[in-house]
């Protein structure tokens, strides 16, 4: 049926419903993929984003989808079906056009409560309630699938910023990135001082200075690389960089212990400048290959090899712990995967190295109660290596950012 938008009621929002200028754009070229849904009384049940565009258009009347009986929802649960199968709507308006399904559905069968049963499909299921897995039934897609979308959907909601990704993916991967963050802010508020694991908040080149003489174990840092866009790595020329990187190892060298050991981050490109700077002072014991073993696959680069390695310098005086049974532990490429937002050893700096491969350098390189320092702290692996395996350590880092996500993770331990 079609209907004039003033008659239609029940249309103000609690919520903000974010800027739908996008939306209206969408409904001008191509119309209105999906009509609005009203009972009998003319209130609206499904499309409030796409009526607040409408207005914005200045449209008078619409299609609507009117529902009188239960077979009305039927009918139109399926051309919605239908819809997100054969019409080729943007990710935006399939998530929405899912999530209305699924709430039109729970308009009549009712919704399944907590603990009751939703494993049920097909015949069996008709004795029980409405519950997602079904929705997915109706879209003969994956549970997981549907389920994720109905959530983008109602995350859209709640943040409109979301519909301004490009891709579903890009809005998934933001979404875990906010959770991640709140989780982690939350975290931070139980952060508690201790002695062993000191963060301290500044310039590494006035704070190096405040390090006891002969006090260090172990050096583990991982400096900018001076290569990407982070306003914290753009230190300047290839000239002023390894000038930069002279300047601070120099003014470690009166920290360390008789006996010690280093290690140091840095990018393939540079790696044969730096190497030059440091054997001015100690010889290079090994040169430590990580290799990244997620590297996303796909990338077409004609005229060279797609880099999947960083280059660490191991220097020093003392032995390294290794265990007496032999390991992969003892070869200088070591094979680790990069945090992601989605494992365990999530993601929370853009150039965060793996837990797992700090581990391996903090016990191969000191003993329990050694003092173990970073002067690029990052994120605070290595202060939470350090706190795992019973270190003492100092980190410094200049960001409040990151040092909320040390506390943060600090606190987790
Ligand atoms: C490559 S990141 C370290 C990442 C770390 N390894 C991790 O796993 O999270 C380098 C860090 O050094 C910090 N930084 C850069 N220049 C600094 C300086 N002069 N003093 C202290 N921190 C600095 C940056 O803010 C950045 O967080």
């Amino acid at each position: 049926m079609r209907i004039e938008l003033s008659k239609i009621i029940g249309v103000e929002s609690q919520r903000d419903e974010g800027d739908i200028t996008a939306l209206a754009e969408s409904i001008k070229r191509e119309g209105l993929l999906q009509p609005l849904v009203i009972n009998q009384n003319n209130e609206l049940i499904c499309g409030r984003r796409r009526y607040r565009a409408l207005i914005q258009l200045g449209t008078i009347d619409t299609e609507a989808y009117q529902i009188k009986t239960d077979d009305d929802i039927d009918k139109l649960s399926k051309a919605i079906a239908e819809n997100i199968q054969r019409k080729n709507l943007t990710w935006q308006e399939e998530v929405e056009a899912k999530k209305e399904l699924d709430e039109l559905m729970r308009l009549k069968y009712g919704s399944v409560k907590e603990g009751e049963r939703t494993d049920l499909t097909g015949a069996e299921s008709a004795a029980v309630k409405w519950s997602t897995i079904k929705t997915a039934e109706l879209l003969n897609e994956p549970e997981r699938t549907t389920q994720t979308d109905i959530q983008l959907a109602k995350a859209i909601e709640e943040n409109p910023e979301l519909e301004k990704c490009k891709t579903k993916k890009e809005a998934i991967q933001r979404i875990r990135k906010q959770r991640i963050n709140k989780e982690i802010k939350e975290k931070t508020k139980e952060f508690k001082e201790l002695d062993s694991i000191q963060i301290w908040q500044g310039d590494c080149f006035g704070l190096i200075n405040k390090l006891d003489n002969n006090s260090v174990d172990l050096l583990i840092t991982d400096p900018p690389y001076n290569i990407t866009e982070n306003k914290w790595d753009r230190i300047g020329t290839r000239e002023e960089y390894i000038k930069w990187f002279e300047e601070w190892f120099k003014m470690l060298i009166p920290k360390y212990k008789d006996k010690f050991n280093g290690f140091i981050f840095c990018d393939p490109d540079y790696f044969a400048d730096l190497e030059l700077v440091i054997r001015k002072y100690y010889p290079i014991k090994s040169r430590i290959i990580w290799q990244r073993m997620n590297m996303a696959k796909g990338r077409i680069v004609q005229d060279r090899f797609i880099s999947s390695y960083d280059f660490i310098f191991h220097f020093g005086t003392n032995e390294l712990n290794f265990p007496e049974k032999w390991g992969d532990e003892r070869f200088d490429v070591q094979r680790f995967a990069v945090p992601q937002t989605n494992f365990k050893d999530t993601k929370l700096h853009p150039t965060q190295k793996p837990l797992e491969l700090i581990k391996r350098f903090v016990e191969l390189g000191s003993n329990i109660n050694d003092l173990v320092i970073d002067v690029f702290g990052g994120s605070g692996t290595t202060g939470v290596a350090c706190k795992e395996l019973k270190r003492q350590c100092i980190l410094i880092e200049q960001e409040q950012e990151y040092m909320d996500i040390i506390k943060g993770r600090l606190a987790q331990i």
